[in-house]
C-alpha cells in the first residue's frame, strides 16, 4: 500500500519542492485546481465574483478615460469660459467611483462566502475519505501525515486559492483594459510600462520560491509543536500532565521550537523585504523613465495635457494592477503544495468508493469458520496471525484467551471485516465473506474493542451509534441498557439517557470506566447483529458487575453469536468453547474442562491466576 504514496518525509518533500516547476505550466495546472474545487463548491458565486472583477476592471478603466474627458473639459472651459462642459465627466467620474467602491465591497463580502463554501466542500470530501478508506490506511505513516497537513491548512488554504484566484482573474481583466485604453490615448507609453513590470515579474517568482522552501522547510517542526500544544491542552492527555507535572517542560519545548521558527521567519521576511524592495525600485526607476518620456512628448507637444494626465493615471493604475496580478500568481504558487497535497489525499478515496460492492451478507449463519487466517499488519515483518482456524456455531458463546500481543484483538478485526487476510479466509457457511460487500459484512457484526470511543454525546446517543441507519429507538437503547447493566447509572443522571456523557460541553458529565464499559456493551447490543465480538468488555468491571454480566451474558444475547476475548479466567470458564492463540497461533482449544485436562498452556495461566487468588485467601485467615 505504501508503494503508491508519494514521499511526504520533509526531506524528499523539499527535493520535490525545490524541483517544482515554478513555470507557467504549473501555473495553468494549478489554476485549474482551484477553478475546479472553487467550481464545485459554489459556481454562481464564483461566477458573479467574476463578473464583479470584469465589472470593476471596466469601471477601472472608463476612469482613465473620464478623466481625460475632465481635463479636457477643464482646459477648454478655461480657455471658453463655459464651465457648463465639466460637469458630464465630472457626474461620470463620480459614478465610475461610486460603481468601483460599490463592486469593492461587494467582492469583499461575497469572497468570505465563497472562501467558507469552498472549505465546507472541502472538509466533506476529505472527512468522506478519511472515513471511507479502510483501517489500513491508518496503519500508514504517509496518509496519516497526509491527512495531518491537509487538516491543517484547511483552515486558511481554501481563502487563499479563492482570493488568488479572483485576484489574478479581477487584475488580468484590469491591467488588460487599461492596457488598451493606454494605447488609444498614449501607445507610445504601453511599451515602457509593460518593460516596469519585469522586475517585478523576476523577483515575485523568486519571492514565490522562498516561501514555497520555507513553508516545507518548516512543517516538521510546526506539525511537532502542535503535537505538544495539543498534549498541554488535550482532555485525556490533562491528568497525566498534571500526574508527572509535564506542563513547564512541555511549555519549554513548545517554547524553544518556536523560538526556532521566528527566528528563521525573521531570516525569510527579511530576505522576501529585500527581494520586494528590489523588485518596487526597479518597478519606480522604469516608471520614472516613462514619465520623463511622458515630460518630453508634451514639451513637443506630441500630446496634449489632458491625454498626458491621463495618460499618467493610467500608468499608475496600471503598475498598480500588475503588482495585483503578481501578488495573486504567488498565492496560487503558494497554495500549490496544498493543492496537491488534497488531491493526492482524496485519491486514497477513489479504489475506496470501488470496494464497497459485493454480495449482501446474510442475515445468520448456523456456522461460522475462519480458515489459516495469516495476517500481517502494513509494514511489519512479523505475522501478527498465523493459520489461525476456529469455528462459531450460531448461539455460542466461545471465548479467545492468550497473553498480550498473542493476537486476539487482530483476529477481532478480522473477523468483523476491517482488515482482509493474507491468506486464509473467513465462512459464513460456505460462503466466503470476501465475497460480501464490506459495509453489509459489518452491519452484521457487532463488535466492541477494548479502546472503545467514549462519544461526548447524550447517553442515548452513545447506545443508539450502535445502529445508525434506523432513528434511535428510546425503548429498545433502554433494552439494551439493561442487559448491559447500565440502566440504573444511566437513570440517575442529572437529565437521565439525555444526559451528555463529557464535560466538554454545557451540563454534561462523566462515567467511570467501568460504568462506560457498560455504555459500549449496550451499545453493541443494541446493534442486533448475529455476530457480537466483546474485546475484553470486562476488563473495567468490578467483580460483581462482571459476574452479573457473564451470567446474565446469554440472556443479554438473545441467541447471537459471541465471540469474547478476556484475560480474566473465572469469565472464560463457563464459554462452551476456548481458544488458546500464542504468537499468532492457536496453540488449544476446547471447553475449560477439556483444557485443564490437557494441562497445557491454558491450564497454567488458569492456576497462575486461581493461585493467586487462593494464596491471599490463605493470607487472610
Ligand atoms: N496497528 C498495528 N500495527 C502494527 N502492529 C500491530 C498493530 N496492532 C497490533 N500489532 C502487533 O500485532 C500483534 C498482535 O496484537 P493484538 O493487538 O492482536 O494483541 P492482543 O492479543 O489483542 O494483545 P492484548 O492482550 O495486549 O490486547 C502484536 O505483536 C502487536 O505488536
Ligand atoms: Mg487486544
Amino acid at each position: 500500500m505504501a508503494a503508491d504514496v508519494a514521499p511526504t518525509d520533509p526531506l524528499a518533500l523539499r527535493a520535490a519542492a525545490r524541483s517544482a516547476p515554478k513555470s507557467f505550466g504549473r501555473l495553468s495546472q494549478l489554476v485549474g485546481a482551484s477553478v475546479s474545487l472553487v467550481w464545485s463548491a459554489a459556481r454562481l458565486l464564483f461566477l458573479a465574483l467574476v463578473a464583479l472583477q470584469l465589472l470593476a476592471a471596466v469601471a477601472l478603466a472608463a476612469q482613465v478615460l473620464a478623466v481625460r474627458e475632465l481635463l479636457d473639459a477643464v482646459l477648454t472651459a478655461d480657455s471658453q469660459g463655459d464651465t457648463g462642459i465639466v460637469l458630464t465627466p465630472i457626474v461620470m467620474l463620480a459614478a465610475l467611483t461610486a460603481v468601483a467602491a460599490v463592486t469593492t465591497a461587494l467582492q469583499g463580502q461575497l469572497q468570505r462566502l465563497l472562501g467558507e463554501c469552498v472549505t465546507r466542500t472541502m472538509w466533506s470530501k476529505v472527512l468522506s475519505v478519511a472515513t471511507g478508506v479502510g483501517l489500513r490506511f491508518f496503519e500508514s505513516p504517509e496518509f496519516f501525515n497526509r491527512l495531518n497537513r491537509v487538516q491543517t491548512s484547511a483552515l486558511v488554504r481554501p481563502y487563499q486559492v479563492t482570493q488568488g484566484l479572483l485576484t489574478m482573474a479581477g487584475a488580468l481583466a484590469a491591467s488588460l483594459g487599461l492596457g488598451l485604453v493606454l494605447l488609444r490615448v498614449a501607445p507610445v507609453l504601453l511599451p515602457l510600462v509593460v518593460i516596469g513590470g519585469i522586475p517585478m515579474l523576476i523577483t515575485s517568482r523568486r519571492e514565490s520560491r522562498l516561501e514555497f522552501d520555507f513553508a516545507v522547510e518548516q512543517t516538521p517542526t510546526v506539525r511537532l509543536r502542535s503535537y505538544l500544544a495539543m498534549l498541554q491542552t488535550g482532555r485525556p492527555e490533562a491528568k497525566e500532565v498534571r500526574a508527572f507535572g509535564l506542563g513547564r517542560w512541555l511549555g519549554n519545548r513548545f517554547d524553544g521550537l518556536y523560538a526556532t521558527y521566528l527566528h528563521d521567519l525573521k531570516r525569510h521576511v527579511r530576505r522576501r523585504s529585500i527581494l520586494s524592495l528590489v523588485g518596487q525600485v526597479g518597478s519606480a526607476v522604469v516608471l520614472g523613465g516613462t514619465l520623463i518620456v511622458l515630460a518630453g512628448l508634451i514639451a513637443r507637444g506630441r500630446i496634449d495635457v489632458a491625454t498626458a494626465g491621463a495618460a499618467v493615471v493610467a500608468i499608475r493604475l496600471l503598475a498598480t494592477q500588475v503588482q495585483t496580478l503578481f501578488r495573486g500568481v504567488q498565492t496560487i504558487f503558494e497554495s500549490g503544495l496544498f493543492l496537491d497535497d488534497l488531491d493526492e489525499f482524496l485519491a486514497y478515496g477513489r479504489p475506496a468508493g470501488e470496494e464497497d460492492s459485493g454480495a449482501e451478507a446474510p442475515e445468520s449463519f448456523d456456522a461460522l469458520r475462519a480458515e489459516g487466517l495469516t495476517f500481517r499488519y502494513p509494514g511489519s515483518e512479523t505475522p501478527a496471525l498465523r493459520g489461525v482456524d476456529i469455528d462459531l456455531r450460531a448461539g455460542e458463546v466461545v471465548a479467545l484467551v492468550g497473553e498480550n500481543g498473542s493476537g486476539k484483538t487482530t483476529l477481532a478485526k478480522l473477523l468483523a471485516g476491517l482488515y482482509e487476510p493474507e491468506a486464509g479466509r473467513i465462512l459464513w457457511d460456505d460462503r466466503d465473506a470476501a465475497a460480501f460487500r464490506p459495509s453489509s459484512l459489518r452491519s452484521r457484526i457487532s463488535v466492541v474493542f477494548q479502546d472503545f470511543v467514549r462519544y461526548a454525546l447524550p447517553a442515548t446517543e452513545n447506545i443508539a451509534v450502535g445502529r445508525v441507519d434506523e432513528p434511535a429507538d428510546p425503548l429498545r437503547v433502554r433494552m439494551a441498557a439493561a442487559a448491559a447493566g447500565a440502566d440504573a447509572t444511566l437513570d440517575s443522571l442529572p437529565h437521565g439517557y439525555d444526559t451528555v456523557l463529557s464535560r466538554m460541553f454545557a451540563d454534561g458529565t462523566d462515567l467511570s470506566g467501568g460504568q462506560w464499559q457498560r455504555v459500549a456493551l449496550a451499545r453493541s447490543f443494541y446493534r442486533d447483529a448475529p455476530l457480537v465480538i466483546l474485546d475484553e468488555p470486562s476488563a473495567a468491571l468490578d467483580p460483581r458487575a462482571e459476574h452479573e454480566l457473564f451470567s446474565t451474558l446469554r440472556e443479554a444475547l438473545h441467541g447471537r453469536t459471541a465471540l469474547f476475548i478476556s484475560h480474566r479466567f473465572s469469565t472464560v470458564r463457563g464459554a462452551d468453547r476456548i481458544y488458546v492463540l500464542h504468537e499468532g497461533e492457536v496453540v488449544e482449544q476446547g471447553s475449560h474442562d477439556d483444557l485443564i485436562a490437557q494441562d497445557g498452556r491454558y491450564a497454567e495461566l488458569y492456576r497462575l491466576q486461581s493461585d493467586a487468588y487462593v494464596a491471599k485467601e490463605m493470607q487472610r485467615r
